[in-house]
């Protein structure tokens, strides 16, 4: 791709124009007048060191109001943005691909709102998830959204990409968690739609387009969401399994005898474990190792009830043979060191140079093969080796979602490769397509997903989505070259 030529090329006047506006030093980091690179690398560089912007500017609003000035003169003068919460999104949508303006949403970070009835809070979009999560703990309640990135992740991030995580099959889709937004609009409108009602049906339902739309139509400045009652028992079990077919029963079974306790149901391979304590140095929890493991959450608030449900649920899979040995957390130490080995399959995977990430929701009875069908292609074309350092990929690894049908397939590899790239896409799409999958469970598109939208999205959606972000961005200016 080549840098859009419509775009203005920022001046020492724009800068001069922001450092106006904000006022304080700490709000814009110039990388035009003054050198910058040490500070700008944090913002113009992803999680995943995959892909790199160039952005001369960030800046960073501490008001809705300071963010519709900015947007009205970035609009006006045709200098494009990229909206960026905690970069620590997966697809490359967080960083700039050429020179545009990083307005970055770190400083609106206060709680506006908590009502412990209802339950509704309103907050910031800059606020830390972790932050938020704890701030709603110390008031007996939670996040409805959990995920590795918790410590860095903004909420306003999390909406944007429409974010799932780790308890989504109990708390579900911010689509229906989400009561209302403030979001500005590229022209500067501010969209005041901070509703805090369950139920609303006054016309079309237009903040739902903010909510995955991954800054292409507006920055999201506020959130009202409606957070669940915490849960003072919580129980976590880490399990061994024969095969992914034992694993779809043991998930029946968890549904039907743990039922409305049950709060994530998550799903590692083998190799995915393997690569977890190649990286941290750390070992399993269970002494024998089996080709797969779930991870299974409780969540209740009679830990009797749940202690003996969850016995009960052991007792039967184990005695049915589905499940071939396991351990339960005793005390939240023990329950972190559990949730480690699944949440630390993401760094793990990339660990050693690089990784291919390909996050997708395919129908349960197939969502294993495709990682089986990934490792023996990739091994046919004689690219992976665990330990040949010439060859470019360590292993192919499965885990992710199971309540969720999603699965994340990662390469995890020595460095980036384009060989490897080839030998993946768009094979891995045509795969999903195949199934009725969707290329994009969780992630969002950014300018990794792009170019294969059109194999889980039809053409006329496609237009009506291209026909949706013209509408609120004539200009084309918010996240350019990503998306759609
Ligand atoms: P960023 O990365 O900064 O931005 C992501 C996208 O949203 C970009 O396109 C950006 O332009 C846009 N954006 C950000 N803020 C705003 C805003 N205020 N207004 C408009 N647009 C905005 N995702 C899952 O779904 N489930 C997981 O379990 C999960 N686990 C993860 C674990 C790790 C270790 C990591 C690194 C990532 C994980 N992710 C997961 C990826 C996930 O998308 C992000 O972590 C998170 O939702 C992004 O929030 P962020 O604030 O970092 O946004
Ligand atoms: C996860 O479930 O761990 C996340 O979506 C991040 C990842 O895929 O690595
Ligand atoms: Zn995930």
């Amino acid at each position: 791709i080549q840098r859009d030529s419509r775009f203005k090329k920022l001046s020492a006047e724009d800068v001069k124009f922001f450092k106006d506006l904000l006022g304080s030093e700490s709000a814009v980091i110039d990388g035009l007048t003054q050198d910058a690179t040490d500070d700008l690398e944090g913002f113009n560089a992803d999680w995943m060191k995959k892909y790199r912007g160039q952005a001369k500017l960030v800046v960073k609003p501490q008001t809705t109001e300071q963010v519709s000035k900015i947007m009205k003169y970035c609009n006006d003068n045709l200098l494009a943005v990229n909206p960026q919460g905690g970069n620590t999104g997966l697809v490359g949508g967080s960083v700039p691909v050429f020179d545009e303006i990083v307005l970055n949403l770190g400083r609106m970070n206060k709680i506006r709102s908590f009502d412990d009835v209802s339950g509704i809070l309103v907050a910031d979009a800059g606020v830390v998830l972790e932050a938020a999560d704890s701030y709603l703990a110390e008031r007996g309640h939670i996040f409805p959204l959990d995920l590795g990135a918790k410590g860095s992740c903004h909420i306003g991030g999390n909406i944007a990409t429409n974010a799932g995580g780790l308890r989504l099959l109990r708390y579900g889709s911010l689509h229906g968690t989400v009561l209302g937004l403030e979001a500005v609009l590229p022209d500067g409108t501010i969209m005041d739609d901070l509703s805090k009602l369950r139920k609303n049906n006054t016309g079309y339902d237009i903040k739902q387009l903010f909510i995955g739309g991954e800054g292409t139509i507006g920055v999201v400045t506020g959130v009202s969401i409606h957070c669940p009652q915490r849960s003072p028992a919580v129980n976590v079990a880490y399990l061994g399994l024969p095969s992914y077919e034992h694993v779809q029963k043991a998930f029946r079974e968890a549904k039907g005898q743990l039922s409305e306790i049950l709060s994530a149901f998550e799903l590692m391979d083998t190799e995915s474990q393997q690569l977890y304590v190649r990286a941290t140095g750390k070992s399993l929890p269970l002494a024998d190792e089996h080709p797969f493991y779930c991870l299974i959450e409780t969540s209740g608030s009679n830990p009797d009830h749940d202690s003996e449900k969850l016995t009960a649920f052991l007792e039967h899979v184990m005695a049915e043979e589905i499940v071939a040995d396991g351990v339960v957390a005793e005390n939240e130490t023990q329950a972190q060191n559990l949730w480690a080995c699944r949440e630390g399959v993401s760094e793990a995977s990339q660990h050693f140079g690089g990784v291919y990430k390909y996050d997708l929701s395919i129908p349960l009875p197939d969502l294993y093969q495709l990682v089986d069908d990934c490792r023996a292609r990739m091994r046919e074309l004689d690219l992976i080796s665990i330990d040949d350092e010439s060859k470019p990929i360590l292993d192919v690894v499965g885990y992710g979602h199971m309540g969720d049908s999603n699965l994340h397939l990662n390469v995890a590899t020595r460095r980036y490769d384009k060989e490897v790239e080839k030998a993946l896409e768009p094979w891995v799409y045509e795969w999903v397509q195949k199934r009725q999958g969707s290329i994009s469970a969780e992630h969002g598109l950014g300018l990794a997903k792009k170019a294969f939208v059109g194999y889980s999205r039809s053409e006329t959606m496609i237009k009506l989505m291209k026909q949706m972000k013209a509408f609120f961005d004539p200009n084309g200016i918010m996240n350019p070259y990503k998306y759609i």
